[in-house]
C-alpha cells in the first residue's frame, strides 16, 4: 500500500506490559496487536474496553488514540466469522447447531460472534468441563456443554464444526474426537493453521464437507487494527494469502 510504516514483533514481559503500552504512543507507534500470554491482562491497563472485548475477556487489537487514551478492542471474532463467510459462501448459520471443540480464550471470541450472527445453539466441548460450564454461564442459554468424551456424537447435523482447541497444531498431540458423524456440507474449521491442513480438516475434506482452514482468520483479525491505524482497509484475497504462506 506505499505506507510508510512498520509492523514489528516485541517480546515483553508480563510485569512490564503496562510501562511498556504507556511508552509506546510517545514513539509514534498508534497501536498494537496483542497475542499470549498478554490478551486478558491488557483489559486492565486499557483506557477504554469494547463491549466485544469485555464479553470475551480479552482483547486483541490496541488503538492509540490522539489525546494518548489506549482503546481495547477485540476482532478474533470478526476475523472468525469473515474467514468462515469468505470459505464457505454458503453456509447459512441460522439453518443448524454450531459444534465448538474447546473452552480458552480463542473459543470465547468464536462463541460470540457465532451467537452474535444468528447460530440457534451452540453444543460445546472441553476437556475440562467446568471451564465450558462457566462460558455457558457468561453466553447463556443458546450455549449446551456436551461432555469431551461425547463430541463424536454430536456432529451428526452440525451445520459448523469449529476446532478451537491446541490439537492438532504442530508440536501438540492429535484431535481424537471420531468423525464419522461429519456429513457432507457441514462446514468445518480449524483455529489452528499450522499445518494448515490439519488432520481434522483433511479428514473432513474426504467426507465431502465444506472446509476452512485457520490462516483466514489470523489475516481477517488484523483487518480492523491495520484499518484503524492506517487508514487503508487491505482485502484478504489469494495474494495476500500467498505473501503470508511465501
Ligand atoms: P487459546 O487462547 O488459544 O484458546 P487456551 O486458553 O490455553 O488457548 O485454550 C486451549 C484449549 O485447548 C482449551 O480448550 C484446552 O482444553 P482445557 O481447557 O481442558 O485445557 C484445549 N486443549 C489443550 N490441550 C489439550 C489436550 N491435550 N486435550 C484436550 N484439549 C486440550
Amino acid at each position: 500500500m506505499g505506507l510508510q510504516g512498520f509492523y514489528i514483533p516485541m517480546d515483553v514481559a508480563p510485569e512490564r506490559l503496562e510501562e511498556v503500552l504507556r511508552t509506546l504512543p510517545h514513539m509514534g507507534f498508534v497501536g498494537v496487536n496483542i497475542t499470549i500470554p498478554h490478551k486478558e491482562k491488557v483489559l486492565q491497563i486499557a483506557d477504554l474496553v469494547s463491549d466485544r472485548a469485555t464479553l470475551i475477556g480479552a482483547a486483541n487489537t490496541l488503538i492509540f488514540r490522539r489525546d494518548g487514551k489506549i482503546h481495547a478492542d477485540n476482532t478474533d471474532g470478526y476475523g472468525f466469522i469473515e474467514n468462515v463467510k469468505q470459505g464457505a459462501p454458503d453456509w447459512k448459520p441460522s439453518h443448524a447447531h454450531a459444534v465448538v471443540l474447546g473452552a480458552g480464550g480463542a473459543s470465547r471470541a468464536v462463541i460470540a460472534s457465532l451467537l452474535d450472527v444468528g447460530v440457534p445453539e451452540i453444543l460445546l466441548t472441553n476437556r475440562t468441563r467446568p471451564r465450558a460450564e462457566k462460558l455457558k454461564e457468561d453466553f447463556g442459554q443458546r450455549v449446551r456443554v456436551i461432555d469431551w468424551v461425547q463430541a463424536g456424537n454430536v456432529l451428526e447435523g452440525a451445520g459448523i464444526v469449529v476446532n478451537a482447541t491446541s490439537l492438532g497444531m504442530v508440536g501438540q498431540p492429535e484431535l481424537r474426537v471420531p468423525l464419522d458423524g461429519l456429513r457432507p456440507g457441514t462446514v468445518v474449521t480449524d483455529l489452528v493453521y499450522a499445518p494448515l491442513e490439519t488432520r481434522l480438516l483433511a479428514e473432513a475434506r474426504q467426507i465431502g464437507c465444506t472446509v476452512v482452514d485457520g490462516l483466514g482468520m489470523l489475516l481477517h483479525q488484523a483487518v480492523p487494527g491495520f484499518e484503524r491505524w492506517f487508514g487503508e482497509r487491505p482485502v484478504v484475497d489469494d495474494d495476500l494469502r500467498r505473501a503470508v504462506l511465501g
